[in-house]
């Protein structure tokens, strides 16, 4: 992948779930969601040719949000210090996608962690609610959802609700993810809508 600086917590990790499960294809529509420093959006931005360096290829588009600063990636919207789970947030993005919808809605985000496991578990799987939610106004039929995670008691329920709005479901453990970590990753497919999954 020529050109990628890597910065982000899991330089690797967006590159390794994508070579894996095939998610990001030039063309696409990606939201990002916990964005900074911006490795994911890199390599969303190569993979879905939001620069336009090939030609022959459909031009894509990715839109990273984040609380906190980032700095500029080409091809990259960039909304910073936003917090993705607001409405006025939701409405920014809304407003880049122009009436289109998205293909795929990334979201590392992470709360900032206390010493409580169950409240961190907590706070993240309500991340993942929120990005839920928002898929359901924006994300194209048979459209990908990768959400971010910390293992924990509502697990099932986060999973269940997913079910609901995708065709399959799956838990993935990246290799280079910790293994001493809890961190795991839902991985939607065949996005069809639903009901509100809370
Ligand atoms: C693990 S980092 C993301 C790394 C990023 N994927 C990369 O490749 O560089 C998690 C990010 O989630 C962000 N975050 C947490 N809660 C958020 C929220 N409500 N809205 C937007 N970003 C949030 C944090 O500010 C932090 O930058």
């Amino acid at each position: 992948m020529r050109g990628i600086k890597h910065s982000g917590t899991h330089p690797s990790l967006a590159r390794r779930i994508n070579d894996r499960f095939h998610i990001l294809k030039p063309g696409h529509v990606v939201v990002d969601c916990g964005s900074a420093p911006g490795s994911w959006c890199q390599v969303a931005a190569h993979k879905v040719n939001a620069n336009g360096e090939d030609e022959t290829k459909p031009r894509g588009t990715v839109i990273g949000i984040d609380l906190q600063s980032m700095v500029p990636i080409e091809g990259v919207h960039l909304l910073p210090h936003c917090d993705f789970t607001t409405e006025s947030t939701q409405m920014k993005v809304k407003d880049l996608l122009h009436g289109k919808k998205a293909d795929v809605l990334l979201s590392d985000m992470a709360p900032s962690a206390t010493g409580i496991k169950s409240h961190n578990h907590e706070a993240i799987v309500g991340l993942c609610f929120s990005v839920l939610r928002f898929s359901l106004s924006v994300l194209n039929n048979g459209g990908t959802i990768v959400c971010k995670l910390w293992s924990g008691g509502d697990q099932p329920r986060l999973e269940r609700a997913m079910k609901i709005i995708c065709d399959s479901v799956r838990v993935v453990k990246p290799d280079a993810s910790r293994d001493d970590s809890a961190e795991i990753f839902m991985l939607g497919r065949g996005f069809k809508g639903s009901r509100n999954p809370s």
